[in-house]
C-alpha cells in the first residue's frame, strides 16, 4: 500500500478549536493588552492628577549672594533628608525661594496650600470616582444577561503623589492649617510609611520613596490665623527663620518684576524699607507691596511725589482698619516721602 503523509481532504477556513498551548498564548497575549491598556490609563490619570497639583516656576526670579545663601542651605538640608520649613514675615519671599530650591532639586514637584479647613483627605486623597460598567450578554436570543460592576476609583493628592513617586512636596502656609490635619505627616517623616486609613489590606500602606523632599512655608507666630504646628513635627524639621532682604535684593526684585531703572527702584524700595519701621506687625509693607507700587508707577509712567503717596496708600491700606486709620497712615506715608525725595 502506497504511504500517503497527508490526510488528502481539504479543509477550508481556519480550525474552531484551539490546541492548549494555542489557547494559552491567545489568553496570555489578550492579559497583556489589557495591562498594557491599563497601564496607559494609569499613566493618563497621574498625568492628569500631576498638572493640577504641579507647581509653578518662580517668574523674574533674582539670584543675588543673599538669596544664594538661603537656598545653599535649604538644599542642603533637603539633600540631608530633613524636611525643611521657611519662616518669615507676609511678603519677604518665603514661597518664590521654596519653588526655586524645588526646581533645582531637579525633581517635579506637586504643591498644597494650607488654610484652617484644609484635612487629611486634601493632603492624600481619597475615593471620588466611582466607575460603573455594565455588561448585556444575548449570546442566545432569548436569554438576557446583566451584570453591572461599580468600582470606587481612588484619586491621590499631593502628598500621596510626592510620597509614592519621590517628588518634592511645597506645603505653602503650612501653620495656617490646623494641627491634627498635619498629624499623617508624622509617620511619613519618623517610620517613612503614608498610612492612607480609608484603603484595606496592603494597599493602606505606602513606603515613603527615598527621593521624597518636604518644603514648608509659614508667616511668624505672630500673625491671625495661625496655629502652631505640633512639637513631634516641628522636632523633626529644620527651619530657617528668614526676614526682608536687604535693599540691594529687593531693588533687584523691584526691578525685575517692574521694567524699572534702577534709580527708580530704589526710592520704591527706600520709601517702603522707611514705612517698614514705623508701620507695626501686619500692617509692615512687604518686598510685594514695593513690587505693586513698582508696577503701578511703570504701567503710569508716574513718579511725582503726590502719584507715590497714592500709589503708596493703596497699595499697604488693605491692612489698616478704615477710613480714619487710612486718613492717619496717608499723613504720615506722605510726612516720609517728602522727607526721601
Ligand atoms: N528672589 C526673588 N526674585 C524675584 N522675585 C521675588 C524673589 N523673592 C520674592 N519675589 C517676589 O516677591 C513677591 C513676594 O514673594 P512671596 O510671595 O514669595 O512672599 P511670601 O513670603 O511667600 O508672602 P506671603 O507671606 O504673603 O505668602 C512675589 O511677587 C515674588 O515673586
Ligand atoms: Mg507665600
Amino acid at each position: 500500500m502506497k504511504y500517503v503523509p497527508e490526510h488528502p481532504r481539504k479543509v477550508r477556513g481556519g480550525a474552531v478549536h484551539q490546541a492548549i498551548a494555542e489557547k494559552k498564548l491567545t489568553i496570555l497575549t489578550r492579559q497583556r493588552e489589557q495591562e498594557d491598556v491599563r497601564e496607559v490609563q494609569l499613566a493618563t490619570v497621574r498625568e492628569d492628577i500631576e498638572a493640577k497639583f504641579l507647581s509653578p516656576v518662580p517668574k523674574n526670579f533674582i539670584e543675588t549672594d543673599e538669596v544664594k545663601r538661603y537656598i545653599g542651605k535649604i538644599l542642603l538640608w533637603l539633600k540631608t533628608g530633613y524636611p525643611v520649613h521657611i519662616i518669615g514675615p507676609t511678603g519677604c519671599g518665603k514661597t518664590a525661594l521654596a519653588l526655586q530650591a524645588a526646581n533645582l532639586l531637579g525633581k517635579p514637584s506637586v504643591w498644597v496650600n494650607g488654610d484652617e479647613a484644609i484635612n487629611t483627605t486634601n493632603l492624600i486623597g481619597g475615593y471620588s470616582k466611582i466607575e460603573m460598567t455594565t455588561i448585556r450578554d444575548k449570546f442566545i436570543h432569548n436569554v438576557f444577561k446583566d451584570k453591572d460592576t461599580m468600582e470606587a476609583r481612588w484619586v491621590s493628592n499631593p502628598l500621596t503623589l510626592a510620597c509614592q513617586y519621590g517628588y518634592t512636596l511645597i506645603y505653602n502656609e503650612f501653620s495656617r492649617s490646623r494641627p491634627e490635619a498635619n498629624n499623617i505627616l508624622l509617620s511619613v517623616l519618623e517610620e517613612g510609611v503614608l498610612e492612607l486609613p480609608t484603603k484595606f489590606g496592603e494597599d493602606r500602606y505606602i513606603k515613603v520613596h527615598p527621593d521624597f523632599s518636604l518644603l514648608l512655608t509659614s508667616n511668624n507666630m505672630e500673625y491671625a490665623g495661625v496655629h502652631k504646628p505640633q512639637d513631634a513635627l516641628l522636632d523633626r524639621i529644620a527651619t530657617i527663620h528668614m526676614d526682608y532682604y536687604n535693599r540691594d535684593t529687593e531693588v533687584k526684585i523691584v526691578q525685575a518684576h517692574s521694567g524699572l531703572p534702577k534709580a527708580r527702584a530704589e526710592k520704591i524700595v527706600d520709601v517702603v524699607r522707611e514705612l517698614r519701621n514705623i508701620l507695626g506687625g501686619v500692617e509692615k509693607p512687604g518686598t510685594r507691596i514695593a513690587i505693586m507700587i513698582g508696577q503701578a508707577l511703570q504701567a503710569t509712567n508716574g513718579f511725582g511725589k503726590d502719584y507715590l503717596e497714592e500709589v503708596c496708600v493703596d497699595a499697604m491700606s488693605s491692612k489698616f482698619l478704615g477710613f480714619d486709620d487710612v486718613a492717619k497712615k496717608r499723613l504720615l506715608i506722605k510726612e516720609r516721602i517728602q522727607k526721601m525725595l
